[in-house]
């Protein structure tokens, strides 16, 4: 029963072309990409900011579910209306970040272990009763001297595993987050192959963990030079190196990949996701497609500005995203779109 649940829901999350959005931003996090706007770092504020993501009209066209954060999944509309209710009654699936973040791992300068497994059957089945059907968990490699170690990433492997094997047990459908990070001046190459092991680590340690391949999402990062090397490839050269380093790592029978932003800018990032289904759509086990948090929603926030007038255009803005990352997801994404 639960097998097959988890199937429907993982395929579903993947399927008609749509992908997630992913608003589980932590209070840290949303508080600071407030204070870089003057947006007030409050709890209404955030919640009036939710309730513009949750009901932007027609949003169910091109986003098939939404990541929200424990506040998040707790809250409502002003009117009293609770958002997982927004969510369905909208046509999508809500899900919920369960890790509790990064913390420095012990013995490991420069890096991360994602905590939270403790208390984790409990909170995940009190999740599942509030509406929530898929889970999601992100750890984080960094490239840089002599790293990522060994141990950052096999301890970081067996937690995503460990983390995945709870939620099937649950009946909510993990998606495995392991981002290697864009940080730095490293080489494409040098992304590609971290990315390969990274994957390689994760995917022994889910056969290790017993978790069910074909309900599961992956959400890897792309295959990207760093963020200030000065060689910087082209769109289909990333979109090359992308789908190559995933055709070796990651099983046939994982029904979707859906990438994390990264801190790519909009435009780019569904420029290069586009690029990968033009090119590899039809050859590809696995569908492809996007999971972003800042590459759908920065445009709108920075047109928001915590200004209750500013709501609808913000909605718009946000819609925009949702439309070319679908259209893209087809690979049928060109630049004219960005300024129809
Ligand atoms: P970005 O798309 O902003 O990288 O966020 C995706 C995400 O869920 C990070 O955990």
């Amino acid at each position: 029963m639960i097998t097959q649940k988890l199937i429907d829901t993982a395929r579903t999350l993947v399927a008609g072309d749509k992908g997630l959005l992913a608003m589980d931003e932590s209070n840290p996090t949303c508080n600071k990409r407030f204070a870089k706007l003057g947006i007030p770092q409050t709890v209404e504020a955030r919640r009036a900011y939710r309730e513009l993501i949750v009901t932007t009209p027609n949003l169910g066209e091109c986003i098939s579910g939404v990541i929200l954060y424990d506040e998040t999944i707790r809250q409502q509309k002003k009117d009293g209306t609770p958002f997982v209710k927004v969510i369905t009654d909208a046509g999508i699936i809500p899900g919920i970040k369960v890790d509790t973040g990064a913390k420095d791992l012990a013995g490991h300068p420069g890096e991360k272990i994602t905590e939270g497994l403790d208390g984790l059957r409990e909170r995940l089945a009190e999740y599942s009763q509030m509406g929530a059907r898929f889970a999601k968990w992100r750890a984080v490699i960094a490239i840089g001297d002599g790293i990522p170690s060994r141990g950052c990433i096999e301890a970081n492997a067996q937690a995503l595993a460990r983390y995945a094997a709870l939620c099937q047990e649950a009946g909510l459908v993990p998606v495995v987050e392991p981002e290697v990070l864009m940080d730095g001046g490293h080489p494409l190459e040098r992304c590609s192959e971290v990315t390969e092991q990274v994957l390689r680590t994760v995917f022994n340690q889910l056969y290790t963990q017993r978790v069910m391949l074909e309900g599961m999402i992956l959400k890897p990062n792309m295959v990207l030079p760093g963020l200030t090397c000065p060689q910087q490839e082209t769109v289909d050269e990333v979109a090359d190196a992308t789908v190559s380093c995933l055709m070796r790592s990651v099983p046939a029978a994982v029904p979707g990949i859906t990438f994390l932003s990264g801190g790519q800018s909009a435009e780019l990032a569904t420029e290069r996701l586009n690029a990968m289904n033009v090119r590899f759509k039809s050859r590809l086990p696995w569908e492809l497609t996007f999971s972003f948090a800042r590459a759908i929603q920065q445009p709108a926030l920075e047109i928001w500005q915590g200004k209750e007038a500013h709501v609808l255009v913000a909605q718009e803005a946000l819609h925009h995203r949702a439309r070319c990352n679908l259209a893209a997801r087809r690979g049928a994404y060109n630049a004219a779109m960005e300024t129809t």
